[in-house]
């Protein structure tokens, strides 16, 4: 331990002691960051937090495609200029009602001599942590470029703990391998888990958000902040020397990034604390992306839903109306002379019972899918016309439905499953939008399972990014809300377009019915996914043994129930599952009323305790109500923590029901036994709260 924190020492001494170096603080002063060139002109960075190493001296620059003087060196500085900056703004919906953007910032210009190129690098220190990005201005020896891979670094000062998932172009959605990073390499074959479509890049490559902990107890987030028209970034690790260095997603012909000048990269983001909740409270990533396009946000509205899915996913009832024909292709869309398979999810009546329930329960809106014609193709890679976003099945009535959700005051969201045909999808996407216009819906969950066409293409290159924000945007020309499944991750673009409501991008609830999740996932996807902006993970799952509603499928959901209680409050997003089926919730009515009264927008959020892998704690206060929501996901260890309620507003007087597991509840073995209690509560209040193993509590606290 010594001699590692002399060796930090003496880097750091090494490092700073450059005559040409560039120093910022944050405004706390806990961050200092530095920038000098090297001696053949290699710009670098290193990042301190209260004295402490946390990035090494690490390189940064470019390769470029067809050109044989790549961006990496040979630089000198032209100008340096800083600033500061101090602004509060009001998200459309959030874990907040303001959110301050606070940083100071340094912008060094460079010059290639060489070459005569420009190259400015933009840094803002915040006090949760460093971003910076790359900036190509105007010039006449840097005009279209092409990208042949972007060589940022981080330097890790040891061999930290890792919370990973294995590199990969087209997914997220894997378990969480929580090790050394010096074990990536050993463990990478066996993280390549589930369903996942692995297009790996490196035995030693991993995705961001990289949430990481280092032996002397500092949290450090690594991941990046509005990637738009750029590919998605991933490192890879030099585990030698414990250096990531950034590892771009191909388009389908290898390059990297199609650039022209002016233009930029998204912003690299670095968060650090010797908190773990500072990490999940950072408002970083979305206050580096632009304020809102949106000029009347009125429309977009957070939502709690429920919907006809799980019984799909689970395997009790299908998409596709009939088995007999790959018709679109065909051009046969005549369904009326299809046999029907007898299993369709998305019948009139199945849907009427959920928009009854709906109505009944208070919920906002119904999700429906396996509407479209099309389904008994979908796994179709390859074929570019599976989905016409238009043409119901014979026994969906959409006018009707539009009715009759009317008449019960409850919003239909629809579903555009897209195959990965994204071409497709484009062509249709006007008529497709206008025709949810037309039919009462406001909301959209896209989805993009499969290969991508045009073929070789990935989920995370620039050319699929350009799509995702492309349909965002078209989407807000329509006044629809978006919720987009498979797409890239998340990176705080919710500001910019606040109808971008929703992403899955990790592994969410389904996986539960592929076979199950580990039980502390819940507890790491805050600190990774959720970096970047809200998840649709879709909780709420009562019945843990899938074989109850589809007696071929054998999985089981590795949570309590009072763990998929937590998640409401946990799983921050604006747009909630209650994803069980009706039967499932009038089975528990007592603990289904903590779904129906959680609140899915906020004014305020706590963070009470944080371990990645362990365990979080959060309160939230209800936007435009003096009412506080917690919840507490746990990982494998059962745990009792002494919780004070001391955020409540002093002197008034709330009614806290709690709904905790039993002390003999088990994910595993005991997962439906819980106990709900009443009680009068003030901010004098100490709670001793009990979790069991993959388990957790939910408390809604109500202003008397
Ligand atoms: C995968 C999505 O994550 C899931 O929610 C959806 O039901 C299926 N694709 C079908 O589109
Ligand atoms: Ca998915």
């Amino acid at each position: 331990m010594m001699k590692y924190t002399f060796y930090a020492f003496l880097a750091c001494v090494v490092f700073f002691a450059n005559a040409s170096a560039q120093e910022l603080r944050s405004p706390n002063g806990k961050l200092t960051f530095v920038f000098s060139l090297q001696k053949d002109g290699t710009p670098t960075y290193g990042l301190t937090y209260k004295n402490k190493m946390v990035i090494k001296p690490s390189h940064l620059g470019f390769e470029l495609e067809k050109d044989s003087v790549s961006l990496l060196n040979g630089f000198q500085v032209m100008e340096v200029k800083t600033r500061s900056f101090d602004e509060t703004w009001k998200p459309v919906w959030g874990e907040l009602s303001s959110i301050r953007n606070h940083y100071n910032e340094l912008a060094v210009s460079l010059l290639q001599t060489k070459t005569n190129r420009q190259l400015v690098i933009r840094f803002r220190l915040f006090d949760e942590g460093l971003a910076f990005r790359y900036e190509f201005p105007t010039q006449k020896n840097l005009i279209y470029f092409t990208i042949k891979e972007e060589r940022t670094q981080f330097a890790m000062t040891g061999d930290h703990t890792a919370f990973w998932i294995p590199g990969d172009y087209d997914t997220q959605e894997y378990d969480y391998t929580t090790s050394k990073l010096s074990e990536i390499r050993s463990l990478f074959k066996g993280a390549v888990t589930g369903n996942a479509s692995q297009t790996s890049f490196s035995p030693t490559g991993v995705q961001t958000a990289l949430m990481l902990k280092t032996a002397d107890g500092l949290y450090i987030n690594l991941h990046e902040a509005a990637l738009i028209n750029y590919a998605c970034m991933h490192l890879n690790l030099d585990d030698k020397n414990m250096v990531f260095e950034s590892w771009l997603t191909p388009n389908a012909n290898g390059d990297k990034g199609n650039m022209q000048a002016p233009c930029q990269t998204p912003w690299r983001t670095i968060m650090v604390s010797d908190d773990a909740r500072d990490i999940l409270a950072s408002k970083m990533t979305l206050n580096l992306n632009e304020p809102s396009k949106i000029k009347d946000p009125s429309w977009i509205k957070p939502v709690k839903y429920v919907g006809v899915w799980w019984e799909m996913i689970a395997g009790k009832s299908s998409w596709s109306y009939t088995n007999e024909f790959p018709s679109v292709q065909l051009g046969i869309t005549d369904y009326s002379k299809a046999k029907p398979n007898g299993t369709h999810g998305a019948t009139t009546s199945n849907v009427k019972k959920y928009i009854d329930f709906a109505a009944k329960h208070g919920f906002d809106g119904v999700l429906v899918e396996g509407w479209n014609i099309g389904w008994e193709d979908w796994f179709g890679n390859g074929k570019d016309y599976v989905f016409d976003f238009l043409t119901p099945y014979p026994d969906f009535d959409v006018k009707g439905i539009r009715d009759y959700a009317r008449s019960k005051g409850v919003k239909m969201i629809m579903h555009h499953e897209t195959s990965g045909a994204v071409r497709n999808y484009e062509r249709h996407m006007d008529q497709a939008y206008r025709f949810m216009k037309d039919n009462g819906y406001d909301a959209v969950k896209s989805g993009y399972v499969g290969n991508i066409l045009p073929r070789g293409d990935y989920h995370y290159s620039q050319w699929m990014v350009n799509h995702y924000q492309y349909a965002v945007e078209k989407a807000a020309s329509y006044r629809i809300m978006v919720n987009a499944h498979e797409a890239v991750r998340p990176t705080g673009i919710c500001r910019t377009y606040p109808n971008l409501i929703g992403n899955e991008s990790a592994r969410g609830t389904e996986y539960q019915a592929f076979g199950g999740s580990k039980p502390n996932h819940v507890t790491i996807l805050p600190f990774t996914r959720l970096i970047g902006g809200p998840m649709d993970y879709t909780p709420g799952i009562f019945e843990m043994d899938v074989s109850k509603i589809s007696p071929n499928n054998h999985s089981h959901v590795n949570s309590t129930l009072a763990n998929q209680l937590a998640l409401y409050v946990t799983m921050y997003s604006p747009l909630q599952m209650a994803a069980d089926l009706p039967e499932n919730y009038d089975r528990f009515p007592d603990a289904f009323q903590f779904i129906k009264d959680v609140a899915v927008d906020w004014s305020d959020s706590k963070y009470l305790e944080a371990e990645p892998g362990e365990y979080i704690t959060v309160a939230r206060k209800a936007k435009g109500k003096d009412n506080w929501f917690v919840g507490n996901v746990n990982g494998t260890n059962p745990r009792t923590a002494k919780i004070s309620l001391d955020f409540l507003d002093k002197g008034s007087t709330y009614e806290a029901t709690i709904y905790a597991d039993a002390k003999d509840a088990h994910y595993k073995t005991n997962p439906q036994a819980y106990d709900i209690r009443k009680m009068k509560v003030n901010s004098n209040t100490q709670l001793d709260l009990f979790s069991a193993p993959g388990g957790g509590y939910a408390i809604s606290i109500i202003r008397k």
